[in-house]
C-alpha cells in the first residue's frame, strides 16, 4: 500500500510517499480501506517533532474514515463493505495517512449517510476534542455564555456549533475575514483579536475554550463570572498563571481556596 512516512523529524519536506505492506487487522481490529483522513496540528508538531512517538519511520494520522475491508477475530460490530469513521488510539494507534490502517473496532463509528468522507475524515479528533471541553468538562448549558477562542480554526469551528447546539450564547475570536465564516456557524458575536482586546468585549463569561494557551489563556481568566471555567486544549502552567493566582490572593477578596493544577496533553 502507498503511505506517507518519514525517517526523520523536520520541516513538511521529510515527508515521502513510500509502499509498505499491506496491514492485517489483530484480534479485536479493523482493517480500514482508507477514503480521508484530517490533518491536525498534533501531525505537524509530531512531524517536527519525537514529542510523544519517538519512533521513526513513522506514518502519522489519527483521523480515519473509510470502508472495512476486513475484521479481525471476534469484531461483531461491523463487516467488511461497511462505511465507518473514527479516531486511532492516541498516540500509539497512528498510522491513518495511508491507504489501509488498522485499528481496534471500538474506535470506529458507522459513517453517517448525510455525511461524505471529506467531512467524516475531517472530523473525529477535533469534533471530540470539542465536544470534550464544551460538554464533557464544562457541562455548557442553554443560556451560558461561552467565549471560543481560535473559533474558526479545526477545535474552534466545532466547538461554536456544539456549543450552539446546546443553547449557549457564543462569543468567538477570529481575524477579520474569517467573521463572516464563524456567524454563519451559529456565533452570537465575533471578536477580532487583532483590533480588539477581548476583555473590552466580552465580560462575565461562563466559559472559555482557550486553544492558544500564553498571554491569551492569562487575559481569559479576567473575562470569567465567579465560577466560570476555562478550559485549555494545551499544556503547561504557564508563570502568568501562577503569577495571576499570587495576585488574586493578595487582594485579599477571594472566595474558599485557590489551586495550582498540573495540567496534561
Ligand atoms: N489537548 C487536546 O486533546 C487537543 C486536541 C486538539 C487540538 N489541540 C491543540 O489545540 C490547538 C488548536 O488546534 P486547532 O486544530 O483548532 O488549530 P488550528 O485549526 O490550526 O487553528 C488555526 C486558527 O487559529 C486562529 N488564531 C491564531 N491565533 C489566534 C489568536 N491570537 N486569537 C484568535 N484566533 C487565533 C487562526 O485564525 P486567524 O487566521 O484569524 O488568525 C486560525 O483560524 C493546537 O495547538 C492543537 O495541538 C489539543
Amino acid at each position: 500500500m502507498r503511505a506517507i512516512s518519514q525517517d526523520m523529524h523536520g520541516t513538511p519536506e521529510v515527508l515521502a510517499q513510500v509502499t509498505l505492506a499491506r496491514p492485517a487487522p489483530a484480534p479485536g481490529q479493523i482493517l480500514v480501506g482508507v477514503r480521508a483522513a484530517g490533518v491536525n496540528p498534533t501531525d505537524w508538531k509530531h512531524r517536527a517533532a519525537g514529542l510523544f512517538l519517538g519512533r521513526l519511520p513513522l506514518v502519522l494520522g489519527w483521523d480515519v474514515s473509510g470502508v472495512v475491508e476486513a475484521v479481525g477475530f471476534g469484531v461483531t460490530l461491523f463487516k467488511p463493505g461497511d462505511e465507518v469513521f473514527g479516531m486511532l488510539p492516541y498516540p500509539h494507534g497512528v498510522g491513518s495517512h495511508a491507504e489501509y490502517a488498522t485499528g481496534p473496532a471500538r474506535a470506529f463509528a458507522h459513517k453517517p449517510v448525510g455525511i461524505d468522507h471529506v467531512q467524516a475524515g475531517a472530523l473525529p479528533l477535533a469534533a471530540l476534542t470539542a465536544h470534550q471541553a464544551i460538554v464533557d468538562t464544562a457541562g455548557v448549558r442553554a443560556g451560558q455564555r461561552v467565549l471560543i477562542h481560535a473559533a474558526a480554526g479545526g477545535v474552534g469551528h466545532l466547538a461554536v456549533q456544539i456549543a450552539k447546539s446546546r443553547g449557549a450564547y457564543v462569543i468567538g475570536t477570529a481575524g477579520a475575514p474569517k467573521h463572516g465564516f464563524v456567524r454563519s456557524l451559529g456565533a452570537d458575536e465575533v471578536i477580532d483579536y487583532r483590533t480588539t482586546d477581548f476583555r473590552d468585549a466580552a465580560q462575565d463569561i461562563d466559559m472559555v475554550l482557550d486553544p492558544l494557551s500564553g498571554d491569551t489563556r492569562a487575559r481569559s481568566l479576567d473575562v470569567l463570572r465567579p465560577g466560570g471555567v476555562l478550559v485549555s486544549l494545551l499544556p503547561g502552567a504557564d508563570p502568568d498563571e501562577a503569577a495571576k493566582a499570587h495576585a488574586l490572593g493578595e487582594t485579599g477578596r477571594t472566595t474558599g481556596k485557590i489551586v495550582l493544577t498540573v495540567p496534561g496533553e
